[in-house]
């Protein structure tokens, strides 16, 4: 029936997915039958992009021979890493990645090869040189040379040390770690719909994943990290209450980023595992200032609004403890998605059918055209 238009889509059922599942009212999320909080204890990011593109977890050989194969694929085209020097200071981190993405595309031999091999090879050349890309541009445009990825170590690993130009502290990788696992996939969240979509055209790997970044950037999904921090960072830099910082936005009818979500009628588990880890933090370290900030707006907004943290909330400090810069924060975001993104390609391609819905139509009828001078 055209007249029964679904808002936003909600609760609507666009396709069959064995990749994750999300229970709103429990606040579960589940990749390929393991619950979340089991594979961010238990499992290694490599571990849970196996297990995403493959479908079970690796035995160790299938993981080291996926570890040899990301690090073999993840050098960078030179004319990509040109494109990184050149973007002006002032573009927006998520435009940079999402041209250098597209960009990987261009000098790529098998960029519109679609056999299941060859799309296995570029979602592993694609995840493989996504966090050399973020490292590299981050560098860059503080007027220092990219750094070289290390042999031995992990992608949580290397990207630390790409970025700061030193071996991250086990504890530092581990919760790095951790953060990727969390967000490699979620269901058919807005990027991962737009990388479906593009993807049922039958267009290839690297248009998908570039509008799927597209996607990601805005500040209703992953660009909310970003607005959280500087959230946060405005309270601190104004002296301001938090309690009442957050009271005023809502006030004036602002949405208070980090808040919220589509399926989750309650704590979203990744905010829960981020919470624990931004408390752990805080308290190594003895400075728990962004999470008591972060504690009163989450008691504020859920007093006032009824509205439960997402993903994006903790994640934000945890980052910044971390020493992050706030504009990496959606960057990091879609490096962990690609797996997810790229898997889900993989996923539409064994069973393609074109997606394409309708719009009910509530424009004007009956019109006939007068002559131009005439109107
Ligand atoms: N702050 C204040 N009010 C909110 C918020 C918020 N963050 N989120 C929802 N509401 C209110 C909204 O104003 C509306 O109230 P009313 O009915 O009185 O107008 C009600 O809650 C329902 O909101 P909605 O916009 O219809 O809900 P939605 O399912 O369309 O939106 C959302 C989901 C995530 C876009 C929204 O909650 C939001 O804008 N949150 C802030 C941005 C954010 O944190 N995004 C990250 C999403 S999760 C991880 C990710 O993808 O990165």
């Amino acid at each position: 029936n055209e007249s029964e238009e679904v808002r936003g889509l909600e609760g609507v059922i666009a396709l069959s997915s064995e990749l994750s599942s999300i229970d709103g009212e429990a606040g579960q999320l589940v990749y390929r039958g393991y619950d979340i909080h089991d594979l961010a204890e238990n499992a290694s990011f490599e571990e849970v992009v196996y297990l995403l593109w493959h479908g079970d977890l690796p035995t160790q050989s299938q993981l080291d021979a996926l570890k040899s194969d990301l690090r073999t694929a993840r050098e960078l085209p030179a004319p990509v890493i040109d494109i990184l020097r050149q973007a002006p200071d002032s573009a927006h981190p998520m435009a940079v990645l999402r041209t250098a993405i597209s960009a990987l595309g261009l000098y790529d031999d098998e960029a519109d090869a679609d056999s299941p091999e060859a799309n296995r090879r570029k979602a592993t050349r694609l995840l493989a040189r996504t966090p050399g890309i973020i490292a590299a541009y981050a560098r860059l445009r503080n007027g220092d040379e990219p750094i070289d990825p290390l042999d031995e170590a992990s992608m949580a690993y290397n990207f630390l040390y790409m970025l700061n130009g030193e071996a991250p502290g086990s504890a530092a990788e581990a919760t790095f770690d951790t953060c990727l696992v969390l967000h490699a996939d979620h269901g058919l969240n807005a990027s991962t719909f737009t990388s479906r979509v593009i993807g049922s055209t039958l267009s290839d790997m690297y248009s998908a994943v570039s509008g799927a970044i597209g996607a990601l950037k805005g500040p209703l999904h992953g660009g909310a990290n970003r607005e959280v921090m500087r959230m946060l960072l405005d309270i601190d830099q104004k002296g301001a209450d938090p309690v009442e910082y957050v009271q005023e936005k809502l006030a004036s009818k602002e949405r208070v980023m980090g808040f919220g979500h589509r399926v989750y009628r309650t704590m979203d588990p990744r905010a829960a595992i981020l919470r624990d880890r931004v408390q752990e933090l805080s308290e190594e370290r003895n400075a728990t200032k962004w999470y008591d900030y972060s504690m009163a707006i989450l008691n504020t907004v859920k007093s006032e609004k009824g509205l439960d943290p997402n993903v994006d909330f903790f994640s934000a400090s945890t980052y910044y403890m971390m020493g992050l810069d706030p504009d990496l924060f959606t960057p990091i975001f879609a490096l962990s998605r690609s797996a997810g993104w790229t898997a889900h390609l993989l996923e539409q391609w064994a069973d393609n059918r074109l997606i394409r819905p309708r719009a009910a139509y509530v424009g004007k009828t009956g019109r006939t055209v007068t002559p131009i001078d005439a109107r």
